[in-house]
């Protein structure tokens, strides 16, 4: 089937970037899940071919900062499936950790033939000064980013909702998101994302890990305990509790998170909608933010949905950044 790729972010001086859940308009949003959709159909119409070689020619750098297991092999398979060349760059064997600055290895990366980057930064700012400097010369994609973003990860879960309600039907449905909002670049990309679509967006959490502060900042609502955030929600996504970023007052909260915050199937079928589903963009702490039973139970929990629609986003993603509006047969 034919399809026109859809340029995501139209843009004059710089190559198309995605480096940022903010800004999407609703139409191009529309054609890029299309794309994904379209991709995930092949994905699992064919579950051997796994070649459409749109790509051929091209490099693709995956230059990951931080650790990540969803994000990095859904890219570096993404961009296999589609013929590109990639390199994974493995910064703890590098010179960058030699002291070796980023722009000199994006630079050196650019001179052995990398088209696209692909990276993931404990940073927020990050990508800035990399645009202005290289942005006319390579494509960069953010695969995470300190606690402000997260576009891909806001993406697959876009594309996720709307395989349970169309997109045009989102407007007025509940998304409530529980958790360690403070510092979860998932819940502020969703945030970012989701704002043109109408959805009605809650918060819930301890107050040190949910600032009342974000519901101005996002047009959302903020609680502080679970069950009113829970009332009535279409959707809730739960997230990972960052043990590895938490401090010791923080800690004080985490301690009683389980008793007052955990999403259980009792608390889910008490408050919500019956057809209610849930989300977590992984990883997952079993027990913690989420029991290990709801988390298993298909009725509820789309999380195998998330981790493999990440496969398609991620490849229509990387079609709409180096083959902006070219008309391609899938
Ligand atoms: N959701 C997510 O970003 O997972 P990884 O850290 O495994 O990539």
């Amino acid at each position: 089937m034919s399809t026109l790729i859809p340029s995501l972010v139209p843009t004059t001086t710089l190559l198309p970037q995605l480096v940022s859940s903010a800004g999407h308009t609703t139409d191009s949003l529309a054609l890029l899940l299309e794309l994904a959709q379209r991709l995930r159909n092949q994905l699992d119409a064919n579950p051997t071919q796994k070649h459409w070689p749109l790509l051929q020619g091209r490099t693709v750098c995956t230059l990951f900062l931080e650790p990540s297991t969803r994000t990095r092999c859904s890219f570096e398979l993404a961009a296999k499936y589609l013929g590109a060349h990639v390199l994974n760059f493995e910064a703890s064997a590098s010179s960058f950790s030699k002291g070796e600055t980023i722009a000199d290895t994006i630079e050196t990366l650019l001179q052995l033939g990398v088209d696209a980057f692909i990276i993931r930064t404990g940073d927020n700012g990050f990508f800035e000064p990399l645009l202005a400097q290289f942005g006319h010369r390579a494509h960069f994609i953010n695969a995470g980013e300190g606690t402000e973003d997260h576009p891909t990860q806001a993406l697959l879960d876009l594309l996720t909702l709307t395989q349970q309600v169309p997109l045009a039907e989102l407007a007025g449905k509940k998304l409530t998101i529980v958790g360690d909002v403070n510092h979860s670049r998932v819940a502020h990309a969703t945030l970012k994302l989701l704002p043109g679509l109408g959805l009605k967006l809650h918060l819930a959490g301890p107050e040190a890990f949910v600032n009342p502060a974000l519901a101005q900042r996002f047009s959302c609502t903020v609680h502080h305990t679970l069950e009113p955030a829970l009332q009535n929600s279409d959707f809730v996504m739960t997230l990972r509790v960052q043990k590895e970023r938490q401090t010791p007052a923080l800690q004080a909260s985490a301690d009683g998170y389980i008793q007052y915050f955990q999403l259980t199937h009792e608390r889910l079928q008490t408050h919500c909608r019956p057809s209610v589903k849930v989300l977590h963009p992984g990883p997952v702490n079993r027990e913690v933010e989420i029991t290990s039973a709801l988390m298993d139970d298909p009725t509820y929990s789309l999380i195998t949905q998330q981790v493999r629609n990440g496969l398609a986003l991620r490849m229509a993603v990387l079609l709409n950044l180096l083959l902006p509006t070219q008309d391609v047969v899938l």
